[in-house]
């Protein structure tokens, strides 16, 4: 990448880290695992590490809803002002300037941590006004040995993670072995860091989206030129982001509903895609599998392996189906059935990367795909 390319990407990443979820997201999602399970929450201790109640719903929902969790602490901490890729101006709220532990030399350095685990101003319920604060040895960095401690201590890790970490976020949390609320792009689905836990049933997708946009608030400094912006009645700004999910590993009631299906034979005669009537399901050249375009066309007599879109995981059903892999670059799930060399085609390379389908006598790459199995 030349190097102007690779700073532009860089300072498009670095904005995609402050996109801050909006209130009725979290809500819905959080209320999806308690309609399962009422208890999730309850006697846990919960950290939202990558928050800043100045701006993040996170903590306010949490704290809102303390009691209604069940909850026996919630910890929330911000990353330093100083600390963020992408720069905006720094002005401390008057919460932080007006209460006496304000210091000049660390706002805009140091990280914050705000602890609710008691009633502090005895009003007999323990809610958002009995959040209490102290600036953080560093600066809050999720990696950093006392946001790690933290960590350790918590049941429950919830946030919105920067976009440019996600990864690194995710093995943070696997290597501590907690529970998780994570929102993210759906195209972490496909990382080769992700995948293998989707596949060993250790992540899985949230209730709650499915598909369409979500909006999202941004700093007034990012720029607003894509489609789909707004600025409220207050002069916040809100952009809307396609592809996102939440990702967890707390149970919730959609997971074990298994798909309503058709058998192959009446997907042939009455599906509604004319893709699939008229050209039936075709087996993939370079994997013993065959092609399924649309989820709601999986036939439900099929034995063999198949590869659905990435968005079927938003139906997966454990119980239903298994994973077998996904159809990947270097064969990491050992179900190719051959490579490519340009010998045999010239675009040997983009096929290699995904499912092969021969298509009016030339071959052709697909999306990517997750192959699956019917379970027994
Ligand atoms: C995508 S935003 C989400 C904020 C909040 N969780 C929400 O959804 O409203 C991610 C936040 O993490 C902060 N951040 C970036 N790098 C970080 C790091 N290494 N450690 C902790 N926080 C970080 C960003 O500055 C930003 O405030």
């Amino acid at each position: 990448m030349a190097q102007g390319n690779r700073q532009l990407g860089a300072a498009k990443s670095a904005k995609n880290d402050e996109f801050y979820t909006q209130y009725g997201d979290i809500s819905k999602e959080v209320n999806a695992y308690l309609e399962f399970d009422p208890d999730t929450f309850r006697g846990k201790s919960v950290l939202l590490p990558c928050d800043d109640p100045e701006w993040s719903k996170f903590t306010r929902f949490f704290a809102e809803n303390f009691e209604r969790l069940g909850l026996k602490r919630l910890v929330s901490t911000s990353y330093a002002a100083e600390s963020k890729r992408f720069k905006t101006p720094y002005q401390p709220t008057l919460f932080e300037s007006e209460a006496p532990q304000f210091d000049r030399t660390k706002t805009a350095v140091k990280g914050k941590i705000f602890v609710l685990d008691h009633d502090t101003n005895a009003n007999g319920r323990i809610d958002l006004d009995d959040l209490e604060w102290r600036y953080l040895a560093d600066d809050g960095d999720f990696r950093s040995p006392e946001v790690r401690a933290l960590r350790d201590e918590a049941d429950v890790i919830v946030t919105n993670p920067p976009f440019s970490l996600f990864r690194e976020f995710l093995a943070w949390i696997f290597e501590a072995g907690k529970e998780f609320l994570v929102i993210g792009s759906m195209n972490a689905i496909t990382y080769k860091e992700v995948f293998p836990l989707i596949k060993a049933n250790k992540l899985w997708m949230g209730e709650s989206i499915h598909s369409g946009d979500r909006e999202f608030g941004v700093p007034k400094e990012y720029p607003l030129e894509a489609a789909g912006w707004r600025i409220d009645e207050k002069g916040n700004h809100f952009i809307r982001v396609k592809g996102v999910r939440w990702f967890t590993n707390l149970e919730h009631g959609r997971r074990h509903q298994p798909l309503d299906l058709m058998t192959m034979a009446d997907n042939l005669k009455y599906s509604k895609h004319k893709e699939i009537r008229e050209r039936l399901y075709q087996k993939y050249d370079n994997y013993d599998a065959i092609d399924i375009p649309y989820t709601d066309a999986i036939p439900s007599d099929y034995e063999g392996a198949m590869g659905v879109p990435i968005s079927f995981l938003d139906k997966y059903c454990p119980e239903q189906f298994e994973i077998l892999g996904i159809t990947d670059r270097g064969n990491e799930y050992g179900l190719k059935t051959r490579e490519y060399t340009e010998v045999d085609t010239p675009n040997a390379n983009d096929l290699n990367r995904r499912g092969a389908l021969l298509v009016d006598g030339v071959l052709q790459s697909t999306y990517a795909r997750i192959l699956i199995r019917a379970k027994k």
